[in-house]
């Protein structure tokens, strides 16, 4: 593929580099995306269904088998080289924000440190009736309590028309203001707000630089897009970054 000279200097005159990925970030783990036919993680089901309140409270007991079954297919994935690579990018950034929509934990198993979890997690369930506050927390019941209040448990993550959660936002606000780069991987770019940290980024003068192996609505204003797979063009960048420059 070759990456544009353009991206690798912008990459290496940063001094705030934001990383946003989304679920192609762990296709070549095994992990199914959301929105592609087929392998679609909703081609069997409909997330309407699923992944809202609603549907939770009208049968908690089918949504924690969907999550549930989702964990356990997360828990057999491994990070793939691309993971291994932004875990690796933290030592030749002077600031690195790495902000995931996934809610897979694999950039963490991958070595990455302080991801912000966007749209929440797989592994930290949650309080339902009350909001109580809980650990890292994971249940295999099959409708696990709250052990606070005995109220329902719901997975941890981010479900239609709920909020980010405000210290996830406020991270990635605070990011998209101050940073030189913002790398797009493996994301449709189609989910607000998360989608619309790249044009707060460019509106401040940073360098956008997409990867994935489609167009997105994001290509046309990225100032590179490198289309192929995360997995190898993150450790493909990794390697020109540590080319000395002549
Ligand atoms: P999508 O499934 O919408 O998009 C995945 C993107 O990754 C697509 O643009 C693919 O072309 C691209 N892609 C697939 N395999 C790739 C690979 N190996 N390398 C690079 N790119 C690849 O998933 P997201 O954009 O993450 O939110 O979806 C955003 C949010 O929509 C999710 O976080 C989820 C969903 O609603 C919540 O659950 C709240």
């Amino acid at each position: 593929m070759g990456i544009p000279a353009g991206a690798i200097e912008a990459l290496r005159d940063a001094r705030h580099v934001l990383v946003l990925t989304g679920s192609g970030a762990s296709a070549e783990s095994g992990v199914p995306t959301f929105r592609e036919a087929q392998t679609g993680l909703w081609e069997n089901f409909n997330p309407m269904e699923l992944a809202t309140p609603d549907a939770f409270l009208r049968d908690p007991a089918l949504v924690w088998r969907w999550y549930r079954w989702r964990r356990e297919l997360v828990a057999r994935a491994e990070p793939n080289p691309g993971h291994y690579a932004l875990a690796g990018l933290v030592d030749r950034i002077p600031q690195l924000t790495l902000i995931t929509q996934n809610v897979d934990g694999l950039h963490q198993r991958a070595g990455s440190h302080d991801v912000v979890e966007f749209h929440g997690s797989l592994f930290a369930d949650r309080c339902f009736d009350n909001d109580c506050h809980l650990d890292a927390h994971t249940s295999d019941d099959e409708l696990p309590r709250c052990p606070q209040c005995g109220g329902l448990l719901r997975p941890g993550v981010v479900w239609f028309g709920e909020p980010i959660p405000p210290a996830a936002l406020d991270a990635a606000d605070a990011a998209s203001r101050d940073c030189d780069v913002f790398l797009s991987v493996g994301t449709s770019s189609l989910v607000w707000p998360a989608a619309g940290l790249a044009e707060i980024a460019a509106g401040r003068g940073a360098t956008v630089i997409e990867i994935n192996i489609d167009a997105t609505p994001l290509s046309g204003s990225s100032h590179f897009v490198l289309q192929g797979k995360a997995g190898e063009l993150l450790p493909e960048l990794l390697d020109c970054l540590d080319v000395e420059e002549h």
